[in-house]
């Protein structure tokens, strides 16, 4: 699927974020965003104590904190559209550029929410139901983002898998490209 409008309808349709929740999430940003950098401190100095999530993060936490809480808050502050969609389309692409394993992707979105709960509860703890609808809003934003990320990356792998399949297929039958793309296009 590469229409981002119905990329984005796609997503929002098993995620649930119905416009009340999404207008919900921009009502609370004033009252979220300024926790924002704990949470970002935390997911990182989580993710660092997993061997094999570390030596991604190498050389490079401070700049990737930024980031992250650049992208964290754009999640309370934009809309999510047709361009949001877009751009998960991008970071997921980041993530397969540096061949970052998909569980990754998903364990990370685990621990944020994990993070969320505990600084909702903390933050609101005298309003239950406040702390049950905010909740909401960010586990379907985040199950959103997640989906579209993945979306991406699956169909990366799924292509580089294609074209290392087909540079095998050239060694080993001695065929040119040129002849395959001739009779590939021959059998169109
Ligand atoms: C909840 C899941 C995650 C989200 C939302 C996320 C978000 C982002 C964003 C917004 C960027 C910038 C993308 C760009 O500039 O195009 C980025 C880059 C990056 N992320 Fe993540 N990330 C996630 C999980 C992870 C995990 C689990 C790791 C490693 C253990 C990781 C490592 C990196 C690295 C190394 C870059 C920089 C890539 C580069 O500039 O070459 N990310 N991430």
């Amino acid at each position: 699927m590469t229409d981002p409008d119905k990329l984005i309808k796609y997503a929002k349709d098993f995620s649930g974020l119905t416009p009340e929740l999404e207008a919900y999430l921009k009502e609370i940003a004033p009252e979220i965003t300024p926790h924002l950098q704990t949470v970002t401190n935390s997911f990182y100095t989580h993710l660092n104590t997993i061997p094999s999530a570390a030596k991604y993060l190498d050389g490079r936490i401070d700049k990737l904190k930024n980031t992250h809480l650049n992208w964290l808050t754009s999640l309370f502050t934009r809309n999510i559209d047709a361009e949001f969609a877009q751009n998960m389309y991008k970071v997921g692409e980041t993530h397969f550029k540096i061949s970052l394993p998909v569980e990754f992707m998903v364990g990370a979105m685990a621990l944020l929410n994990d993070e969320f709960t505990r600084l909702v509860f903390k933050v609101f703890d005298d309003d239950p139901a406040k702390c049950a609808k905010i909740l909401r809003a960010i586990d379907a934003v985040s199950a959103l983002s997640l989906m579209l990320m993945l979306m991406k990356m699956e169909r990366c792998y799924r292509e580089s898998t294609i074209a290392e399949e087909l540079e095998r297929f050239l060694t080993i039958s001695g065929m040119s490209r040129t002849l395959f793309t001739n009779l590939a296009n021959a059998y169109h």
